[in-house]
């Protein structure tokens, strides 16, 4: 199989384990097995601590599997981030404080060389997309928790990556601007052809935006369930469908731990 046409993400009998053999060892993940189709919206969901973040950084090469393979557009997860696959916007907005908002969302594309007028342009197209032309100029610190989260996620978007690794991104937004950024979202992934995992506690959320739901439990973390949904083009019908409120009826019924039917 040749690197474009394996699948966008491998994990194969994935294992994590911190502190392994000293006191406070946890066992995070165990026996994880999901593959994620080019161009696919994953949405990953489960109890705290069940495991989400850290099936994140393996997929994002920021911690190393305790066992099992973690595979990224055919390459070894650490290769594929040598090759920048990833997008990432994580529950911390992580910027830089010294960085005005402009220069945050650009950073990324600085460190692919990508020349500074077409930086400039691409990363005030991705503010205005957030909602945040205005505060190009601003430091980090003049924004709020919701702002600081979406100058991440303009972050995340700037280099169209093939690969977007979401955790919980639209948590600190108000319930408008966070469905106008599910709608842009989804959009941006449809027209680029991104695949995507994005982490979230919300129900509805995950069913609006996802093609399978991974219901995941904790000790120890484990994928429980994959529901697939069908709901075709999203938009503001979606949200009032019979289909939208069946598929949030099931994926409830599988964090409780009641049987649904289960895709291989
Ligand atoms: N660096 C670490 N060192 C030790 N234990 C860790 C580390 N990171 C995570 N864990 C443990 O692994 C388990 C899973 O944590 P993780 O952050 O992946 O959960 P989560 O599903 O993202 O939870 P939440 O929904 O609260 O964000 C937890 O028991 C946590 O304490
Ligand atoms: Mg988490």
């Amino acid at each position: 199989m040749s690197a474009t046409d394996s699948p966008a993400v491998e994990l194969a009998g994935v294992h994590k384990v911190f502190h392994a053999g000293r006191p406070g060892e946890v066992t995070a993940l165990t026996g994880v097995d999901l593959t994620i189709a080019r161009g696919e919206f994953i949405a990953l969901i489960g109890p705290s601590g069940c495991g989400k973040s850290t099936l994140l950084r393996l997929v994002a090469d920021l911690i190393t599997p305790s066992g099992g393979t973690v595979t990224v557009a055919g390459k070894p997860a650490g290769k594929a981030r040598l090759d920048q696959e990833y997008g990432i916007a994580f529950q911390q907005a992580g910027l830089f404080e010294w960085r005005t908002v402009r220069r945050n969302v650009e950073l990324p594309l600085e460190l692919r060389g990508t020349p500074k007028r077409e930086r400039r342009a691409r990363a005030e197209e991705m503010l205005a997309l957030v909602g945040l032309a205005d505060f190009a100029r601003h430091y980090p610190a003049q924004l709020s928790g919701g702002m600081q989260q979406r100058v991440a996620i303009a972050r995340a978007l700037a280099v169209h990556p093939p690969l977007l690794l979401m955790d919980e991104p639209f948590g600190a937004l108000d319930e408008m601007t966070r469905e106008r950024l599910q709608d842009e979202l989804l959009r941006i992934c449809a027209a680029t052809g991104t695949s995507t995992i994005f982490v979230t506690h919300s129900v509805p959320e995950a069913v609006y935006l996802a093609d399978r739901v991974v219901v995941m439990s904790a000790r120890p973390g484990r994928i429980t369930d994959v529901v697939p949904i069908d709901l075709g083009e999203r938009g503001e019908a979606t949200r009032q469908s019979p289909g939208f409120f069946a598929g949030i009826t099931t994926v409830r019924a599988a964090l409780r731990g009641t049987p649904v039917a289960v895709e291989s």
